[in-house]
């Protein structure tokens, strides 16, 4: 610790955590130690996770739910006990609630297609309005306009203020009678803003509205309580959260996902099959067709237990100093722009930033000569950068491993960023 980190409080003892990142310890460019501040494309992985899933495949690989053989029932039970793990982690009324996909993007488009395909009262028409916001990852965005293409509903969206928050002042015009399904993030991964749920939740339920939240920025930094957010849908993915990539989270409704069709048809979701039709198994298997990530999800189940132990309330303080610091810092840098809020509150540890008229893939590769890893472009939320008139932002994003120190090597980093570029 500096004398600039005095004061800061509530972190985490990164030095015993970072011993279980092996990834972290590795140097790049002659011998340059990685700072890595791209957590919210991807979070490095514990030990503890490359290990289950080294003995997953070692002593435990049988293909799920078909074998009566000892080695695919213990398959089938580490599965099924990362559903129990994931199921308890984020709260769940019901295991049966949680369906694994690959990735968040897979949930939300099954979200869209569940409703794509639906009966009333679901049945999303050109009578129906959908809602969503400026600053979704296109993820959130794109299966929504797939859907109002198939169907003619219209699709509505909330615009942003000035500062990087969802302007909610026309509420009512945006979720109206209409509006069948509002889906939005929890925490942007562009601008890194939490955003009110409880407004536009209860804004939707006046309505009748269903509502899925994108929760791909929350999950791996904060307690994730299904029950309290009151939503009907929340997706999320677990290589953010230090799991294996191949593998995401889709919990809904237990009543929805009973009444919902499913998506993909195939093994595993159903019930009988003749040539004339089939009957389908209950939720989660109706939504789980063919072969399931055995191993990844087994490797989530792992992340959970890794980051349960340390504590989601102790992880999200470490991340409030954490961005705190960096904001501030941040904003010491001449010509530094942040593009989101410029205050630790009410935001998460994605920081998007411009830096004068240089190229954010410019500072991006020079802060890779020093061994800063930072995520440069649209970040898969392109509308965010027309809304601001940007081509793209540089991010920094900091997870339960960063440092105060890695703050000021990116501080220092963008000095020589601009001293490079005169
Ligand atoms: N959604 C990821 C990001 O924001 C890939 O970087």
């Amino acid at each position: 610790m500096t004398s600039a980190h005095q004061g800061l409080t509530g972190l985490l003892d990164t030095e015993a955590i970072r011993k279980d990142f092996p990834l972290l310890d590795r140097t790049v460019h002659d011998g340059k130690k990685i700072v890595y501040l791209d957590s919210a494309a991807t979070s490095q992985k514990p030990r503890q996770v490359l290990d289950a899933l080294n003995a997953y495949y070692e002593r435990h690989n049988a293909n799920v739910h078909r074998g009566v053989y000892t080695v695919a029932e213990e398959a089938t039970a580490l599965y099924e006990g990362a559903r129990d793990k994931v199921a308890a982690f984020i709260n769940a009324p019901s295991r049966d609630e949680v369906i694994f996909t690959k990735n968040a993007s897979e949930s939300l488009n099954l979200v869209a297609n569940m409703l794509g395909w639906a009966d009333e009262p679901y049945r999303v028409d050109h009578e129906t309005e959908i809602a969503i916001t400026e600053m979704e990852h296109h993820s959130n965005i794109v299966p929504w306009q797939l859907l109002a293409q198939r169907t003619g509903a219209k699709l509505k969206w909330f615009g942003l203020t000035d500062d990087g928050r969802l302007d909610l002042s026309n509420i009512e015009e945006v979720i109206t009678e209409k509006t069948k399904i509002v889906s939005f993030t929890l925490v942007s991964n562009l601008l890194g803003t939490f955003n009110p749920v409880e407004t536009i939740i209860r804004r939707a339920q006046e309505v009748g509205a269903l509502v899925c939240i994108d929760a791909s920025q929350a999950a791996p930094h904060m307690v994730l309580d299904v029950q309290a957010l009151q939503a009907d849908f929340v997706a999320f993915t677990g290589h953010k959260m230090c799991g294996p990539t191949g593998i995401g989270v889709l919990w809904g409704r237990q009543e929805l996902l009973e009444d919902l069709p499913p998506f993909l048809g195939g093994g595993e979701m159903i019930e009988t099959v003749s040539m004339h039709s089939s009957t389908y198994a209950p939720a989660p298997h109706k939504f789980e067709a063919g072969t399931p990530p055995i191993a990844q999800a087994v490797g989530l189940g792992a992340a959970v237990d890794y980051l349960s132990a340390i504590g989601m309330e102790n992880i999200a303080r470490h991340e409030h100093a954490i961005t705190e610091y960096a904001v501030r810092r941040l904003q010491e840098v001449p010509d530094l722009r942040i593009i989101g809020p410029t205050t630790a509150e009410d935001r998460g540890a994605a920081i998007s930033f411009t830096l004068g008229d240089i190229h954010p893939h410019d500072v991006g590769q020079v802060l890779d000569e020093e061994g800063i890893a930072v995520r440069v472009g649209h970040h898969c939320a392109r509308p965010v950068c027309l809304r601001y008139g940007i081509p793209a932002t540089t991010r920094a994003s900091f997870y339960l491993y960063s440092t105060p120190a890695e703050v000021d090597a990116l501080v220092a980093g963008l000095e020589h960023v601009r001293n490079f570029f005169g």
